[in-house]
């Protein structure tokens, strides 16, 4: 094979990773963008095979054989809703990899390492081991709060700061001694003791993040994935594994600083779990009286109105509505109404999520807006239809000093001159907190399966 094919094949694959990544952040591109990331690994693994270095073909396709098609049938049979379970095992598995290459590379490295090489060599396992261990057992406890089978409430035991301090300071000096060991045997103890404390700490870090700040929790390990797969890049000096461990991580990395902003959260009082917060009861004194509305009365006040904005969260992709909501927004756009979407940065349980499910629906990019873009216009808004969303329209988040969701930005939907409410019952969103939301002069709701009321809605009109 000439010389240089693999590494300009690892380029390409680089350049389409970028280009990847690039589509991915407009709605129109993310196709084009998912196609370039295809066709990236499909290279990348490609390059990696036909490398000389690579022997047992049999095993490595029989484990691909294997693994892809495990991989085809959950992606294929997941629920929208369930995708950031699905993303969140994902990220468990690089941190699993990330492990096991360093144990193993460290017990067979492959090339004689010496001196300084030796040194290099041996940080990078170690480093590599530490991030994919906190990432492997953090996954599984995000995937447990996510599936709902773990309380998604902040699990603080006492002296949580401390703990974490102490395996910090015993991890360094397990590093030291790992460094200083003159043989295998000598550094296998207290590589296996970090990956035990490494994995102690992920599961302790996670279970003390409250719902309310998981969606910083998802893009932190998605950061941290990548930052182990780079270290698995750094052992076994593959160096597109290397970069497109640094794209993933880097990209994680600014996806939770925007997490962070939208929900006006600290990064470090979230990964350090409960610092900043009270941990108050999340019951707050709501008053005023629940006024229902029926879907004939909802057509009413769509058909009537000038200008109507429609707020999607969770509970729309529950529902599955997003077909009816867009054959709403053509029938009112018939009748001369304005309809457009307000988007919250964290509405639904993955980024981009409301984004994804309207575009499935084939409502118009145009039309849909972002929170800072739509805010100032509620004031001047008719109707708004809050179409099973909680925690993003909750005014306690403005108004109560000491709510778990105090601080976040919200949908400020109580500004228009009537908020209708779709959802099943008077129950909480995913932080568990009330919404004083449900109780103002200007609120209806409309109970029942989001999909249906929609449908209920779309007969009357
Ligand atoms: P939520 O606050 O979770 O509220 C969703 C509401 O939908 C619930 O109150 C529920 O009320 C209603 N609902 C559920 N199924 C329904 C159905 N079939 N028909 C009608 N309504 C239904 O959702 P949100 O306002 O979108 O806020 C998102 C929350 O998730 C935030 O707290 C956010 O921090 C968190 N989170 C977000 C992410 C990302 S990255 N987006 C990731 C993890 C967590 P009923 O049961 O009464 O119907």
């Amino acid at each position: 094979m000439p010389a240089g094919i693999i590494p300009a094949a690892y380029i390409a694959a680089s350049i389409l990773f970028i280009l990847s990544l690039g589509g991915l952040s407009h709605q129109e591109s993310a196709r084009r963008g998912n196609l370039f990331g295809i066709l990236g690994m499909l290279l990348a693994i490609g390059a990696t095979l036909w490398d000389g270095a690579v022997t047992g073909y049999t095993l490595i396709i029989v484990l691909m054989a294997v693994g892809g098609a495990a991989g085809a049938a959950v992606a294929s049979r997941v629920e929208m809703t369930a995708m950031p379970q699905l993303v969140a095992m994902l990220h468990s598995f690089v941190g699993l990899a990330a492990v096991l290459v360093g144990i193993g590379s460290y017990l067979d490295p492959g090339t004689q390492f010496t001196d300084a090489e030796k040194t290099v060599h041996d940080a990078e396992i170690f480093l590599g081991v530490l991030i994919g261990a906190v990432t492997f057992t953090g996954s599984i406890a995000a995937f447990g709060k996510l599936q709902g089978v773990i309380s998604s409430s902040p699990l603080l035991l006492p002296g949580r700061h401390l703990i974490n301090l102490a395996i910090g300071l015993t991890c360094l000096w397990l590093g030291y001694v790992f460094l200083g060991a003159d043989s295998n045997a000598g550094g296998m103890w207290p590589l296996l003791l970090m990956t035990t404390l490494a994995l102690v700490f992920g599961v302790h870090m996670v279970m003390a993040i409250g719902g309310a700040d998981m969606p910083v929790v998802i893009s932190m390990l998605n950061s941290y994935s990548g930052w182990a797969a780079a270290a698995t890049g750094f052992m076994l000096s593959n160096d597109l594994l290397i970069v497109t461990g640094a794209l993933v991580g880097s990209s994680g990395a600014i996806l939770s600083y925007i997490m962070c902003r939208a929900m006006n959260r600290r990064f470090l009082a979230v990964i350090l779990g409960g610092f900043g917060t009270t941990g108050s009861s999340s019951a707050i004194e709501v008053t005023g009286e629940v006024i229902a509305l029926s879907a004939p009365e909802t057509a009413d006040l769509l058909a009537t109105a000038g200008s109507v904005v429609i707020v999607p969260g969770y509970g729309m992709a529950v529902a599955h509505a997003q077909h009816p909501v867009s054959e709403l927004t053509r029938n009112l756009k018939q009748r001369g109404v304005e309809v457009r979407f307000a988007i919250h940065p964290v509405a639904g349980r993955m980024p981009g999520h409301m984004n994804v499910l309207l575009a499935e629906a084939k409502v118009s990019y145009d039309i849909v807006l972002e929170m800072d873009e739509i805010n100032v216009d509620f004031p001047q808004t008719d109707v708004v239809l809050v179409i099973g969303a909680n925690d993003i329209v909750n005014p306690a988040a403005q108004e109560v000093p000491d709510s778990p969701i105090a601080g976040m930005p919200v949908l400020e939907v109580w500004k228009a001159e009537t908020t209708v409410v779709l959802k099943r019952s008077m129950a909480t969103g995913y932080a568990g907190v009330d919404n004083p939301l449900f109780y103002r002069e200007n609120t209806r709701m409309l109970f029942g399966d989001a999909k249906e009321s929609i449908e209920q809605v779309l007969t009357a009109l």
